[in-house]
């Protein structure tokens, strides 16, 4: 089955609404191959920006988190129909969430529901740390995450999810995980879908690597059999360098 490769920007907290002009006015004007799907998850207050930027143009623009309640007294949260309003894409459960702001399976799992309920594409983030790599905990680990993170989710629903292995022992670290290992562990997750849901559903579903990937390393990595595309952090600030992965 076709996967369309889909590469995508996890900005995390850079980038002013000015700044983001500036970039997108830049990355417009490098093409970018029509086989792939470009997507950029920036700060909300880029959002605004970045919608009227691309807005006749092919990129997606995504969010980094949302709230999983509808709305309320949740002061300093952000809902998914307000990213809705400038967004079709969040990232939900990247390991900086899990790890400084105490995100679990089960929080994450209410969070996609929200995002599925406000038609937004969701990008969930799984990934072992060094120490459960080293105990060889690495498929224990992301099989959890699978099945807690995306618990009750329906084949329709699993149709709009997109799930990001990202090594957290290869995140900002310079330190990516070879092409060998990345697909190690891509074939796995996609058998515990195929256990979870359903050998379709396995089939369907992109598996993006994330963790360090940058234009020299793109390559490699997206010509492996279960690689859907990359979430970039470090190298998707850069209009240029993003462009060159985006054409890898
Ligand atoms: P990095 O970040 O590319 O800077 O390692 C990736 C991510 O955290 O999504």
């Amino acid at each position: 089955m076709e996967r369309k490769k889909l590469i995508a920007a996890n900005w995390k907290m850079n980038k002013t609404a000015a700044e983001s002009k500036q970039f997108a006015d830049e990355f417009k004007k490098l093409a970018v191959p029509e086989d792939k799907e470009v997507v950029i998850c920036a700060p909300f207050t880029a959002l605004p920006a970045l919608n009227e930027s691309f807005a006749k143009t092919k990129i997606g623009i995504g969010a980094q988190n949302i709230h999983f309640e509808e709305s309320g007294a949740y002061t300093g949260e952000v809902s998914a129909s307000m990213v809705k309003e400038l967004a079709q894409f969040v990232i939900i459960g990247h390991s900086e969430r899990r790890q400084y702001f105490g995100e679990t399976n089960e929080t994450l799992n209410k969070k996609i529901k929200k995002a599925l309920e406000h038609d937004l594409s969701v990008i969930f983030c799984i990934g072992e740390t060094l120490s459960q790599r080293e105990k060889d905990e690495t498929k224990i680990t992301v099989e959890k995450q699978v099945i807690e993170g995306l618990k009750d989710t329906t084949p329709d629903q699993m149709n709009s999810i997109i799930i990001a292995y990202e090594p957290v022992w290869a995140i900002g670290t310079g330190k990516t995980a070879t092409p060998q290992q990345a697909e190690e562990v891509h074939a796995f997750i996609r058998s515990v879908l195929e256990k979870n849901h359903s050998k379709k559903v396995a089939e369907k579903t992109r598996i993006l690597y994330g963790g360090s990937m940058n234009a020299e390393n793109a390559q490699s990595l997206l010509l492996q059999k279960n690689i859907d595309g990359g979430l970039i952090g470090g190298a998707s600030l850069d209009p240029q360098k993003f462009a060159k992965i985006c054409n890898s």
